[in-house]
């Protein structure tokens, strides 16, 4: 499905009236997107960094991956679940099954702010059973995780209600996320002003590809990496092929950042991102070798960033 929203003129006036409607645009936020976004905070890549280590060790101690059902996705999930605890958040745990196993998601509330208007962003927690997963996708779960832990650090007060997920069995076809937005009544779908998703954001021979969906979602990335300096793409490397699509099937604005995975990046895009054409941008995808070395720390850093971004300016 692709959101219509109205033109830039006729957004003005109406982006009140319209802005709490299910199905609509998240524009209503767009106009506070640049002073409001200033003041979101720097992640710090380092901090992204720490938690990807404690994921590999995670997936060290649990045969190699954090894959759904297996041992190595829960220790995952409690991994996440103690910071946000700590942090002050209200985590709550959906169980679900999925090919007879088992399987979890970790939704994390912020307390404050509109809960007619609340602005979620997610990531996929699970491995494939062949590694463990670090870009595909520790490094979503990370940057989200150390976004999150910046909001309870900046004790951050936002108009909208903020909410963090991570899904399980999102390798299995995107089962948590559809399991979760399928749970929530047709009220509580429509209180969802936009979700973003992040599903490998440090791929070791990046590309910078945003999500074409929300317009206004788009913008504020978009704005972000115009503030860099760094061109972005359209990312087209399979529309639908992560957590956002369930919540764009149910009407909800959605947006995201992706780094590349098993396309090969070609010489226009080395030329204009540097790395290595004729190469895929993630080599180690689905694969045992998709570890800690498997990351560029500059995209996830910029990544990390653009998410904090986004967050502030679309929450407040
Ligand atoms: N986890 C996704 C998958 O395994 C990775 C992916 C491929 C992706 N193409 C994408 C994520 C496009 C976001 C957008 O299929
Ligand atoms: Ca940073
Ligand atoms: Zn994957």
């Amino acid at each position: 499905m692709k959101l219509s929203v109205p033109g830039r003129a006729a957004a003005t006036a109406v982006v009140t009236a319209v802005s709490l409607l299910a199905g609509g645009s998240i524009a209503g936020a767009a106009p506070a997107a640049g002073p409001t976004a200033a003041a979101a905070p720097d992640i710090s890549v380092a901090a992204v960094k720490a938690h990807l280590t404690q994921l590999q060790s995670i997936a060290t101690a649990n045969g190699g991956n954090r894959a759904h059902g297996r041992a190595g996705y829960k220790a995952s999930l409690d991994y996440v679940k103690a910071k946000l605890d700590a942090a002050g958040f209200t985590t709550t745990i959906q169980q679900f099954t999925s090919s007879g196993r088992t399987g979890y998601n970790l939704i994390a509330d912020w307390p404050g702010g509109d809960t007619g208007q609340v602005v979620m962003a997610g990531s996929h927690l699970d491995s494939v059973t062949s590694g463990a997963g670090i870009n595909d996708n520790g490094s979503g779960s990370a940057a989200v995780l150390e976004t999150a832990l910046a909001v309870s650090r900046a004790n951050f007060r936002p108009a909208k209600h903020l909410r963090f997920a991570w899904w399980g069995a999102e390798e299995l076809g995107l089962v948590g996320s559809r399991y979760y937005v399928n749970s929530l009544s047709t009220g509580d779908r429509s209180r969802i002003s936009g979700y973003l998703n992040f599903d490998m954001i440090g791929s070791p021979n990046p590309g910078y590809f945003v999500y074409d969906d929300d317009p206004a979602i788009e913008k504020t990335f978009k704005e972000y990496y115009t503030g860099l300096g760094v061109p972005t793409e359209i990312e087209t490397e399979g529309d639908g092929r992560s957590d956002h699509a369930p919540f764009k099937n149910a009407g909800v604005p959605v947006g995201g950042l992706f780094s590349g995975a098993d396309y090969v990046k070609t010489a226009a895009q080395a030329a204009k991102w540097g790395g290595t054409s004729g190469l895929a941008f993630d080599r180690c995808y689905h694969s045992s070798c998709d570890t800690t070395a498997n990351i560029n720390d500059t995209a996830l850093d910029r990544n990390s960033d653009a998410i904090a971004y986004a967050v502030w300016g679309l929450s407040a």
